[in-house]
């Protein structure tokens, strides 16, 4: 088996995509598998393992020799299914979400409306379109946040509405367009699931994030080792039996493929789903594989399910 690994990506969590490619690659190895090591640069070039650049043509015939492709990618240009839809053309098999899935999991506000679709409660919110001014009419605290980021670049909160101008600026320096949400209070919990090669659903552990009481779970406390988990979470059999049917539902209704992560805020009044990653982290600290480790599958294990229940589309383009 011989497993093309993407990592990197021309966007703001392209270090931390490269982590999670590293990972899916050492586990590639240790399932005795080739692991094929493909980055997009910063500057949304394709290079080969030794950093040498690669023409797009290259990078896609060394992807069609292998028997499928894992995107390891996070964000812009990779996760909102931009590269789904290049693996889609040239007939590659890959681990991960189709076009669809992965466009709306991207979007913040076009997950919000697809799960208001399927009655499931997200937070209030409004959103400011790039030309739009800096002002909304809400009651504070609100989070101020791109509608497509990831990692919480450009997230923060704002509970005097002098702070919101700056707030909306910061944001869309991350995205143009942004969201203001009502700030929720609850646990925050996380859940994954993923379709295994038979067909079933498998859910993992949920995971609590342990976030002071009107912060956020920032991007320092994501990637600097002091981010405290508690799995599984500490919450009711009714509220976790609420979390699962959710990500559930919300996984069959976007497309999903692979293992995509839904996180939630567990309020007094019940479950609120924050966002959908359809390309979670996923080195073996990250949630999505402990989240897994703690149900009895592996890393390792996990990657193996995921390869083999890799999305095959059906031949649409001309095999480069
Ligand atoms: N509406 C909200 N209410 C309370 N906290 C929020 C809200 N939106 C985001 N947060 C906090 O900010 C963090 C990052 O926001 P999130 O929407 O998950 O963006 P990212 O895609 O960058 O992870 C969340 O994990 C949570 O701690
Ligand atoms: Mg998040």
């Amino acid at each position: 088996m011989r497993v093309a690994v993407i990592g990197g990506g021309r966007n703001d969590e392209h270090v931390v995509s490269l982590a999670s490619a590293a990972g899916v690659s050492y586990a590639v190895q240790l399932l005795g598998w080739e692991s094929v090591a493909l980055t997009i640069d910063d500057a949304g070039a394709w290079r080969d393992r030794h950093g040498a650049t690669l023409s797009a043509a290259r990078a896609i015939a060394l992807m069609s020799e292998c028997d499928v492709a894992y995107p390891a990618l996070h964000g812009v240009h990779g996760e909102d299914g931009a590269v789904a839809g290049l693996l889609d053309l040239c007939s590659i098999p890959y681990v991960g979400s189709p076009v669809r899935a992965g466009a709306i999991g991207m979007d913040k506000w076009l997950t919000k409306l697809v799960a208001a679709a399927l009655g499931i409660r997200t937070a209030a919110g409004v959103l400011l379109t790039p030309d739009a001014p800096a002002a909304v009419a809400m009651p504070l605290p609100v989070v101020v946040k791109p509608a497509s980021g990831g990692s919480s670049n450009g997230v923060s909160v704002v509970t005097d509405s002098a702070q919101l101008p700056d707030a909306i600026a910061h944001a869309r320096q991350s995205g143009e367009t942004v969201l203001v949400e009502e700030y929720v209070r609850g646990r925050e919990v996380d859940i994954a699931v993923f379709r295994d090669a038979t067909g079933r659903l498998r859910l993992g552990s949920t995971l609590e994030i342990g976030v002071e009481d009107g912060g956020v779970f920032g991007r320092d406390a994501k990637y600097d080792g002091t981010a405290r988990f508690t799995l599984p979470a500490e919450i009711s059999s009714a509220e976790d039996a609420a979390i699962r049917a959710v990500a559930s539902s919300l996984y069959e209704a976007m497309g999903c493929s692979g293992v995509a992560r839904f996180d939630f805020f567990v309020t007094d009044t019940g479950p609120v789903l924050n966002e959908v990653n359809t390309s979670p982290g996923m080195t073996e600290q990250s949630q999505v594989p402990r989240m897994f480790a703690a149900v009895g599958v592996e890393y390792p294990q996990l990657i193996a399910e995921l390869v083999a229940a890799a999305h095959v589309t059906e031949p649409i383009g001309i095999p480069a």
